[in-house]
C-alpha cells in the first residue's frame, strides 16, 4: 500500500550492498534531485543555523558542506553505506561542524529521544520505498524520525513522491506532525512564461485538501517536480482550545 515504485527502475535502492557498490564505483560527490542553492530558502526558513541537524542518508552529497559554508554549526550525517561514510569522514575531517556515522535510519537507537531540532531527508525515504518490505521500512524510519525530533522540531523531506504516495505515511496521528507542502521544478526546467501559473512563487506553500492531498484541479508546472514536505512535530502544549458553551 502507498508504495510508489514508478521511479525505482530495476535497482535495489533499499539495499546497502547496492549503495556500497555504487559509491565504490563512482567515488566523488553527487547531490540527488536538488543542490543546496535551490533548497536554501526552505532550509533557512525552517532550520536555525545554531540548531542540531540530522542528515539522514547523506550519501556523498555536498549539501551538508554547503550548509556549513552558510553558517550551520552542527550536522550529524548518517548513511547505511559504510563506503559512503568512510569517504565522507576522510573528506571532511577538517570540518568540525560535520560528523559522519554509519547507521540504518530504521534503527537509530544510538541517539536518545528528542536529540535533534531538525532532520533533513533528501531521497532516503524514497530509497526505502524501493526496497523490500517498503511500507514496514517507511514506518520504522518515520517512527525513529519522530522519536528523535524535539517538540517543535522539523522533518524536511525532499522527494519525487507526490502527496498521494507520501502523505499517507506522514499523517499518522502518532507523529503529531503539521505538514506544509512546497513544490519546486527539477533543475533546468524551463517554465512556459505565457502560462498563467508562471507567476506562482515556489516559495509559497501549496494549498492542500484536509488529507494533505493536492486539489483535483491542481496542475503541476513541471510533471517531474520535486516535493518538499515540511513536517513540524507539534508541541504537546499546543493543545487545540475548543470553546465550550
Ligand atoms: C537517493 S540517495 C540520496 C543521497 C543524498 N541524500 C543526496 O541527496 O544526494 C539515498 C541514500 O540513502 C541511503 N540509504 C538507503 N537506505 C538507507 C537506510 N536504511 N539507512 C540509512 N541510509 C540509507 C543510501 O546509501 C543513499 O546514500
Amino acid at each position: 500500500m502507498y508504495r510508489d515504485t514508478s521511479s525505482c527502475n530495476t535497482y535495489n535502492y533499499g539495499d546497502a550492498l547496492y549503495w556500497d557498490a555504487r559509491y565504490i564505483q563512482e567515488g566523488g560527490s553527487f547531490d540527488w534531485y536538488q543542490r543546496y542553492s535551490a533548497l536554501r530558502p526552505f532550509v533557512r526558513k525552517y532550520v536555525r543555523p545554531s540548531s542540531r541537524v540530522l542528515m539522514v542518508g547523506c550519501g556523498n552529497a555536498v549539501m551538508s558542506e554547503d550548509m556549513v559554508k552558510d553558517g550551520y554549526e552542527d550536522i550529524m550525517n548518517i548513511d547505511i553505506s559504510s563506503v559512503a561514510i568512510e569517504m565522507m569522514r576522510r573528506k571532511y575531517e577538517y570540518i568540525p561542524q560535520l560528523k559522519y556515522m554509519q547507521m540504518d535510519v530504521r534503527d537509530m537507537s544510538f541517539f536518545p529521544d528528542e536529540s535533534f531540532d531538525s532532520i533533513i531527508d533528501k531521497g532516503t525515504l524514497d530509497s526505502l520505498m524501493c526496497g523490500t518490505d517498503a511500507p514496514i521500512s517507511a514506518t520504522q524510519m518515520l517512527g525513529e524520525v519522530s522519536r528523535l525530533l524535539k517538540p517543535g522540531g522539523i522533518y524536511m523531506l525532499i522527494t519525487y513522491g507526490d502527496p498521494s504516495v507520501r502523505m499517507p505515511h506522514l499523517i499518522r496521528p502518532v507523529y503529531n506532525w503539521k505538514t506544509l507542502l512546497y513544490i519546486i521544478p527539477r533543475p533546468g526546467f524551463e517554465k512556459d512564461e505565457g502560462c498563467s501559473s508562471a507567476k506562482k512563487s515556489y516559495l509559497e506553500p501549496v494549498p492542500t485538501t484536509e488529507d494533505g492531498l493536492l486539489p483535483p484541479s491542481f496542475v503541476l508546472e513541471d510533471p517531474d517536480s520535486h516535493f518538499i514536505y515540511v513536517c513540524r512535530k507539534t508541541d504537546e502544549t499546543e493543545l487545540i482550545f475548543t470553546p465550550t458553551h
